[in-house]
This record gives structure tokens, sequence and C-alpha cells, in this order.
């Protein structure tokens, strides 16, 4: 038996919802076709958005959107992609795969489809090619109520209300595809360009984030928060999960049982990566500033399915998959006092997606089911919890917990989800709450044998299935049997 401990009594705070946010870059197909389609593709739509990847979409509650890069963020020049669409610049995009971009889809039909959705937006400005003045011209295009020249602009292109874009990037990757600065470079202009995004609404303040680091670059954070820290109100880092190595990815389906725990060992590098960042960022926050820590793309990262172009980053995703989200949603939950937004890359059809099109079909991954069942930790009250169970695997380079958790509590209830990495072995949990007592308790899992997955064949082959769970006489415990290669959630009812 695996001991899990809820402790109703001890807290980091609340789960900031925008931990379960995501990322649409113009990438492959994830913007065109996975969200927004043209005329001629003739699948049902509602002002160009995909009925039914809206309402997938609507169904894991998604909190916040951040666009349009990625790597292409620093190439898009925001004025091309407004304005009557025959009259918008066409442009290669150049980061993946040389393809031409006609920026039909540019800032007004994202906030289309963020009102359908009813989520935030997080707008990545362009700093490795673009200009002060642009950045500064977007947040006014976006964010001024009153008379100017961008506010007229906008007014002119059919939205008259400002959009009062709250999250703006400073920015992406500026390490690498952002333009290959050094940390001390990049605050620099971090300091320049926070100076002239402006406030046009006191009731609607921006808020500024500023490009990270590639994973483990300690440095970059420090530099940042050190010399820039005080203008802006969260930093990011980027970290995704390979098999191997950048040149040896791994494939997303057909892996073997080492490769299944040596991506979740190496997933799990995510936890000290947190902690790291976080403990860096602290030192330069002061009581009246504090500043965010952001984790605004992470995933994984295979090589892509045959047959289609290296540059659209299409890969399948399975049971594995799903394990991975799980693992590091828990990370996010537990870290909740520093994680103020996370963005899974991407959302459709891209690395590690909640959904695959192709033409008019689509189907839900195995990571989507994941999103579902976490659902109710959105800014709820989250709980400490503990797990008491064994190592699996001797090799170094593939151990890994059997068991991963995190709970929260919102409307009388708690959510416990709890991961177990197990390939082959379910695993008995006797969950005790303390300072909390249950009336009772009903559970869900993802789960089947590692490698498998939802395609447009067989789009159900993964699902929800429900898991029982035997609640104590007094109230204090429940036990539960989680099935293999399984992420689970209990909602339990309090009394
Ligand atoms: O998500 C794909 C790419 O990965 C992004 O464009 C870039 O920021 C990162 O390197």
């Amino acid at each position: 038996m695996n001991n899990i401990i809820i402790n109703g009594n001890v807290s980091k705070g609340t789960i900031n919802k925008n931990i379960y946010g995501q990322f649409t870059e113009h990438l492959g197909r994830c913007v065109y076709e996975g969200i927004y389609v043209k005329d001629e593709d003739n699948i049902p739509n509602v002002n160009g958005i995909r009925k039914d990847v809206m309402k997938a979409l609507k169904d894991i509650e998604v909190p916040v959107v951040r666009w349009p890069g990625g790597c292409f963020a620093d190439t898009y020049h925001w004025k091309d992609g407004i304005g009557p669409k025959e009259q918008r610049k066409t442009i290669v995009n150049t980061n993946w795969g040389g393809v031409t971009e006609d920026n039909s889809f540019g800032t007004h039909e994202f906030m289309e489809f963020a009102k359908q959705l009813g989520c935030d937006v997080y707008l990545s400005g362009n700093v490795g090619s673009g200009t002060v003045q642009e950045l500064s011209d977007w947040i006014e295009y976006c964010n001024m109520g009153g008379i100017s020249p961008m506010a007229n602009l906008r007014r002119e292109n059919g939205q008259d209300e400002p959009w009062n874009v709250k999250y703006w990037g400073i920015g992406n990757e500026a390490w690498g595809c952002g333009g290959n600065m050094r940390a001390e470079y990049y605050a620099d202009e971090t300091r320049k360009f926070s100076t002239y995004m402006r406030n046009y609404d006191n009731e609607h303040p921006i808020y500024k984030i500023a490009s990270g680091s590639n994973g483990p670059d300690y440095n970059w954070t420090k530099t940042v928060c050190e010399k820039a820290g005080n203008m802006i109100d969260a930093i990011t880092f980027h970290h995704y999960t390979v098999t191997y190595d950048w040149e040896h990815k791994g494939k997303a389906t057909g892996f073997t049982s080492d490769e299944y725990y040596r991506l979740l060992h190496n997933t799990l590098k995510m936890n000290q990566m947190v902690e790291n960042h976080s403990n860096i960022i602290k030192q330069y926050e002061t009581d009246k500033h504090k500043i965010g820590l952001i984790i605004d793309e992470w995933g994984t990262w295979f090589e892509v399915e045959d047959g289609t172009n290296p540059g659209f980053l299409y890969q399948q995703n399975t049971i594995r998959d799903a394990i991975l989200a799980g693992i590091n949603l828990n990370i996010f939950n537990n870290h909740c006092d520093t994680v103020v937004m996370t963005n899974i890359a991407q959302m459709i059809n891209v690395l590690q997606a909640m959904i695959l099109t192709e033409g008019e079909k689509m189907v839900l991954t195995p990571t989507y089911y994941v999103y579902y069942l976490f659902k109710k930790h959105m800014d709820a009250h989250h709980l400490e919890s503990y797990v008491d169970s064994d190592i699996l695997n001797d090799a170094e380079e593939l151990k890994v917990p059997r068991l991963t958790v995190s709970a929260s509590e919102k409307d009388g209830k708690a959510t416990v989800t709890v991961v177990n990495l197990s390939e082959n072995e379910e695993s008995d949990v006797n969950v005790m709450l303390t300072g909390l007592k249950a009336t009772a308790v009903c559970g869900q899992c993802v789960t089947g044998n590692t490698g498998d997955f939802n395609s447009f064949e067989n789009p159900d082959v993964v699902g929800l299935t429900k898991v029982d769970a035997v609640l104590s006489t007094d109230g204090m415990s429940f036990t539960a049997k989680l099935p293999k290669s399984s992420v689970c959630s209990f909602e339990v009812t309090l009394a």
C-alpha cells in the first residue's frame, strides 16, 4: 500500500488558473486549419474559428492563450495582420517550414477566438526584429479607449472598444531565435521596451513578461532580474522534454520501456528548475514588487510523424504524454506560490497538443483528458500533499517515483490528482486527510498501455474511465486502486 497525506491545514495559496494556459504559434497547422479555417476549407466555423475545436477547448476551460509565438513572434509585425484581408502583406514563415504566411489570422481574428473561448490573451511582442515603437503601438491599438492614432485605426478596422489586453511578452527566447542576445544585453532591451509599454487604463494595468532562460540557465534569470527586475512583472523559462537529447529526441509512438521511463525521468527535472528559478527571483523581489515565474513553453518534443513537414512539428500523443502532463501539472500546482502561469506547447497539431485535426476530422489526445481531469484545480486553494511510495527502476537515468500528487480545495470539494508512473503495475493508495473530513469520493482516470493513442481511424482508444474509491467510515481517509500508467483525479466532497 502507498500512503498519501493531504494536509488541510497547510497551503501554498491559490493555484492560479493560468497554470492551465495554452500556447499557439503560427507554426505548421496550429493556427491555420487547427483554429482558423479559410472559406474554401468548408469546415463548420463561426467567423473562421472551428466549431468542433472551440467546443473541445471550452470543455477544458482554457484560461489564457499565448500568441503569436514562439520564434514566430520575433519576426511578426502586427500591422501586417490588420485591415482588409486582401490587402494584408504576405510574408515567409522563416522559422517554420518556409511557408507563405498570408496574415489572414491577425490581432482581430485572435481576439475573436479569445472572445468565443472566454479566455485571457497573452501577446508576445517582437523584440528580436521589431522596434520599441511597434510594440508600444500594438499596446495602444489594443488598449487605448480614447482618441489616439492607434485607437482610431482599431476603430477603422471594426473594433470600437479596447480589448484591455493584460499579458504582454517582451520577446521570446531572446537567447536564441529571438535575437541571440546575451543576458546583460537583453536586460537592457527589456528596460527600454518596458519603458514604452504604457498603461492606458488604470483599472486594467498591463503585466510585463520578460523572456526567460533555456531550461536551467540560472545566470539568465539572475542577470535579467538583477538589472531589469523592477521593470517587469514576471519572467519565464522554457523546458521541453526529449527522450535522449536534441539530436535524438525519440519517437512519439512505438517507444521502448526504457524510453518510457527515460522521458519521465527527464521531465521530473522541471521540479528542480522551478525551485531554483523561484529562489533566484525571490532575491530581487521587494514587499511592493513581486516577480512571477511563468513557464510559457513546456511539453514533449519528439521526431515528427513520418511523411510530415519537419518544420511543422506534428507528433502523435500517447498515454506517456498524459503521464508527463500530469507530472508537470502536479509540480506547478505544488509551486503555486511562485508559478503564476504556464503554457503547454502547443494547443493544436504541434508538439504536445490537446487536439489533432485532419481536414474536418478532430481527435482529442490523452493530454487533453489530463487537462479535463485537472480543471478543478484552477483558482482553488492549494493543499500540501505528501507521498510515501517507492522509486521505480535501478538505473539512474530511468529512476522515477511510483506516484506524484497535488491537491486543492474549492467550493466544499477537494481535488486530489495522482499520477501512477508504473508502466505495468496497479498501485494501491491510502489517501489520509488531515484537517479535512469527507462525506463522499469519486475518481476518474486517463489510463491504458503507455503507447496507446487516439487516431483519426480510432479516435476513442483513450478517454476517461471511472475508478472506485472507498471512503473510511470516519471520513478521514479513502483507498483506491490506481490503474497502471494512469493519471487520476479524485473529487472529495467535504463535510
Ligand atoms: O514551440 C516551438 C518553438 O520552441 C518555439 O517557437 C520556440 O520558442 C521554442 O524554441
